[in-house]
């Protein structure tokens, strides 16, 4: 604040300059009228011929101040002395242009090489031409003027002296006093331990730094959201991590004390099944991490066909299902289904469901992918004729490592949380919930549901009807 408060002084001691010096030349500038007036009235005619009647002790008392030189003359209409000082300069014009009879009037001009004021008028007879206007003028320097102007200055300048330093002390008395919460409150965020997430105390807070922390808190409260969600994740995955990884050992270890190459074949054969199983893990590990990580591929969405994307899947698994001896079929929704989708989470989104409809089905079996649409939504359904799922594991299935138990089928628990995720990035809802006949009638199997909002791309710009067409006037040759 002392910056801009340097920046205004000299400008208010400018402003105090230009208004002392008017101020204080209106009285000197009233007795000079005066006395132009009264020289004015010693003038007079006869029979149209001038006549000064100015005796001496008057002139004296003209010239009497200490301070300031006064000087004074009555000029004839070609500016030739009849009274007075010479050292006085006359006018600019020889013949007054709008000037009146009897008015006084200022002008600034230089005498001796000393600035000067003057006060001037005409006399003249009644009717008098302009050209034979008699001048009168007194000048003054400008000595007392000057004196009671810097007196005005230095009066205001010294109580700028005072009060400006007053008025630091009291602003930075402020400043300090009403920045001191903020300094409380940036010692208290500066002492907390690293991994203190409590929310600040609202009770110790000022109310104006309320919105701020009201803000902080929630930004913490988010944080430790999702440090909780990390750590869960971490800990969920470590734990499934290191069922297959015991697996391994023992079977590593019963490996090592077989000397049968049958068995040893056994042994070998079971750790390459584990090793499989918990790469799957691994996979599905990673896949999760990425749809998490792609919350910014919302601006990378771009218009899909949804049934091509189904079909283009259901066709990788084929060879798959037939060696399971399940018949995968896909029912096409018709051409022109859109959704913003990002192909490659989607086609990860439908791998996951097919893979489970053919894991949870048994031989014999069948599955079914089709692609539905109404105006505002389109949908995947993936329908199976399974082992089917009940209501109550159905609300659970899409949580990370939730498993059914019992199906006596290897899994992570990862597939459907995955789905989910993968959902959310594209603004569909997922579900898996019991199979059901057309008329409504518990069937057997399960059944996957996926619903985005559908995708209408701008329609081109619609042409003319042909009626419309017709209304359009033929302009006339
Ligand atoms: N098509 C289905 N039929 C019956 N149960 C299913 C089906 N899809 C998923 N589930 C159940 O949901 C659980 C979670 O599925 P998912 O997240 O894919 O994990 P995973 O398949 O690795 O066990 C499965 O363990 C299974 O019990
Ligand atoms: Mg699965």
């Amino acid at each position: 604040m002392l910056a801009p408060l340097l920046f205004v002084w000299p400008i208010s001691i400018a402003i105090t300059h230009y208004i002392a010096y008017s101020v204080a030349g209106f009285p000197y500038d009233q007795s000079l009228r005066e006395q132009a007036t009264a020289i004015g009235r010693k003038v007079s005619f006869e029979n149209g011929k001038p006549r000064v009647a100015f005796p001496g002790p008057a002139r004296a008392m003209l010239r009497a101040d200490e301070l300031d030189s006064v000087y004074f003359h009555v000029l004839a209409p070609d500016h030739k002395l009849i009274a007075g000082d010479s050292e006085l300069p006359p006018p600019a014009l020889a013949t007054p242009v709008e000037e009146e009879v009897g008015e006084v009037y200022f002008r600034d001009a230089e005498a001796d090489g000393r600035d000067i004021r003057v006060a001037y008028l005409y006399v003249a007879e009644p009717g008098m031409p302009r050209e034979r206007w008699l001048l009168v003028e007194v000048g003054e320097t400008l000595e007392k003027r000057a004196q009671l102007a810097n007196k005005i200055i230095a009066s205001v300048i010294v109580s700028q002296f005072i009060i400006i330093p007053l008025a630091v002390v009291l602003v930075w008395f402020g400043l300090s006093q009403g920045l001191r919460p903020l300094t409380r409150l940036r010692e208290r965020i500066e002492s907390r331990s690293e991994g203190d997430l409590a929310p600040i105390a609202a009770p110790r807070v000022p109310e104006e730094l309320q919105p701020l922390t009201d803000a902080f808190n929630a930004m913490i409260d988010r944080l430790r959201q999702n440090m909780e969600v990390q750590r869960r994740f971490v800990a969920d995955a470590a734990h499934q991590l290191r069922t297959p990884l015991t697996g391994l050992k023992t079977q590593a270890q019963f490996a090592m004390r077989e000397s049968d190459p049958q068995a040893l074949r056994h042994a070998l054969q079971q750790i390459a099944t584990s090793v499989d199983r918990a790469s799957h893990l691994v996979d599905q590990l990673l896949s999760l991490a990425r749809a998490e990580g792609s919350e910014n591929t919302q601006q990378t969405l771009s218009p899909l066909d949804l049934d091509q994307q189904v079909r283009a899947v259901v066709e990788d698994w084929v060879m798959l299902a037939i060696d399971r001896q399940i018949d995968l079929g896909f029912e096409s929704g018709g051409p022109g289904i859109t959704i913003l989708g990002n192909a490659f989470l989607l086609r990860e989104l439908i791998n996951n469901l097919i893979d489970n409809a053919l894991r949870y089905t048994p031989a014999g079996g069948r599955v079914t992918c089709r692609v539905l649409a109404d105006d505002e939504s389109a949908r995947i359904e993936v329908e199976d004729s399974g082992i089917g799922i009940s209501e109550q594991d159905a609300a659970h299935v899409f949580d990370r490592f939730y498993r059914v138990e019992g199906t006596g089928i290897d899994g992570s628990g990862l597939g459907l949380a995955i789905v989910r995720e993968i959902a959310d990035l594209h603004d569909a809802s997922a579900s898996l919930g019991p199979n059901r006949a057309a008329d409504g009638s518990p069937a057997r199997g399960a059944v996957a549901r996926v619903v985005f909002p559908r995708h209408r791309p701008a329609p081109p710009p619609e042409a003319p009807s042909p009626q419309q067409q017709r209304s359009i006037p033929l302009p006339l040759a």
